[in-house]
């Protein structure tokens, strides 16, 4: 793309909302902060507490924000809400800048990706994507889950038993998922690199107000994703492999099969939902757990408590920080008059330490009884369609990790990511010294 057009894309697209939050944020205002302030990005549930304290619904000076675990669970329920822009409440010379060029290159949030659409488009990709994601489908990978995990685990031994510090973040919690998703989308493990390079790269486009830098970067991930999925499906399509993208291409309905935009924005999306997700569950899991060796302890005694644990790390240290949604009429929420066309900010990290719903919500607790009340999969129609994937690949991963070193420790300062939206760590340095060893 020519420099000054990307740059006039850029400045519709992210660079007015950056002035305006940097702005904001240096006024103090909370919400600008948590998306323009480091300090607030290190440690956001401060903010999180005083922005419950302001009520269920209230205006900020950019959008509306919901953090209590009601509105945020009410707003995502709700059919006065939708997802996306409002196209055609933006100025005309603009909206051209808001499309990518030729309609052939999409991100993980442009539609038709299943998170940027809106019934009835959104209920018929959804079945169809529901036909091939089946719990039975689902179920069956736990077996692969496993042995991916166990030999990840092996190729880390030896470095183990040498003593050596490991980066868990880069070296096991960034292969797991996408080594799973990469199997699901039919994917070569001689691409898988190339996966996690634009995987990366494109995480960022949940974010708003990206530098230029991290813009280009981040349009380069989805482009050359893009182009490598469409030869991809072309392969699938003339030889077919058992993975459910093979399954999703020959997937019918009425109104015909799955184009193959369609197909690219699905595994673009699973893509970027699959594994950029759920590497945050492993790489804060792991950190939470070694800072709280009391509940590792407990886990120890009751291993069956594994599974609560995760919903309990989904919650306390959730992946997905926040969304957003539009509300497509006049409408209320715990009493609050919404107008149409108003944005919302729905916290749903605010919502998940809200002290109404969990007791002692600052605690981390793997055998609190109603940890799985948390909303860190969203709700409503656009409830997480890999929730339960992400469950297993959080419960065996981390379990597996922790019995088999049980004497891990962190061996530097970790490192967090930089986006705003998904939370976790791009570091986490540690030692693993194998039970064997420390015997
Ligand atoms: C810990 C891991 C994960 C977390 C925290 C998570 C969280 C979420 C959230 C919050 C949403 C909805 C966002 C909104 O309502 O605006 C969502 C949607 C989605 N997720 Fe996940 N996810 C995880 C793992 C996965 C996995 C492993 C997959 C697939 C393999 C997946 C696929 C999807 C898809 C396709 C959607 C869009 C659903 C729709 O719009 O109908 N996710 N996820």
């Amino acid at each position: 793309m020519p420099a000054t057009r990307s740059r006039v894309k850029w400045l519709v697209r992210h660079g007015i909302i950056r002035g305006v939050l940097h702005y904001a944020a240096w006024r103090g205002e909370v919400i600008a902060r948590l998306s323009a302030d480091e300090r607030a990005r290190k440690n956001p549930y401060r903010i999180y507490a005083w922005c419950r304290e302001q009520g269920p619904v209230w205006q900020g000076r950019l959008a509306k924000v919901a953090p209590h675990h009601a509105s945020v669970s009410a707003i995502l329920r709700s059919d006065a809400f939708k997802v996306g822009l409002d196209v055609e409440a933006v100025p005309r010379l603009m909206r051209g800048a808001l499309m990518r060029s030729d309609g052939r290159i999409i991100g993980p949030i442009d539609p038709p990706s299943l998170l940027a659409l809106n019934p009835p488009d959104h209920t018929r990709y959804r079945k169809l994507v529901a036909k091939v994601f089946t719990p039975r489908a689902i179920a069956a990978l736990e077996p692969r889950v496993q042995a991916v995990a166990d030999e990840l685990l092996d190729d880390l031994e030896t470095r183990a038993a040498a003593g050596e510090t490991v980066d868990i973040a880069v070296e096991y919690a960034g292969l797991l998922p996408v080594t799973v998703i990469a199997e699901i989308l039919g994917v070569p493990a001689s691409a898988r690199d190339d996966f996690l390079r634009w995987g990366h790269a494109a995480a960022p486009s949940l974010d708003i107000g990206l530098s230029y830098r991290d813009w280009v970067a981040c349009e380069q991930g989805i482009y050359d994703f893009n182009e490598w999925m469409y030869a991809h499906i072309e392969r699938l399509r003339r030889d077919p492999g058992e993975d459910l993208l093979s399954q999703l291409i020959a997937v019918e309905d009425d109104q015909g099969r799955l184009t193959d935009l369609e197909l690219v924005a699905t595994a673009g999306l699973l893509m970027a939902a699959g594994f950029e997700t759920t590497v945050n569950l492993l790489g804060s899991g792991t950190k939470v757990l070694l800072e709280n060796p009391d509940q590792l302890a407990v886990l120890r005694e009751d291993p069956t408590l594994w599974a609560n644990a995760v919903d309990e790390l989904l919650r306390y240290e959730s992946p997905v920080q926040q969304t957003a949604r539009l509300a497509a009429v006049d409408t209320e929420i715990a009493g609050v008059k919404i107008a149409k066309g108003t944005f919302v900010n729905v916290m749903i990290a605010a919502a998940n330490r809200d002290g109404g719903v969990f007791e002692d919500p600052e605690r981390f607790d793997v055998a609190r009884p109603n940890a799985r009340d948390h909303l860190a999969f969203s709700a409503g129609v656009h409830y997480c369609i890999g929730a339960s994937l992400a469950r297993t690949e959080g419960r065996i991963g981390l379990q597996t990790l922790f019995d088999r070193f049980p004497d891990l420790e962190l061996a530097g300062e970790p490192v967090l990511r930089p986006t705003r939206t998904l939370r976790g760590y791009d570091h986490l340095p540690v030692v693993l010294t194998p039970r064997k060893l420390a015997a």
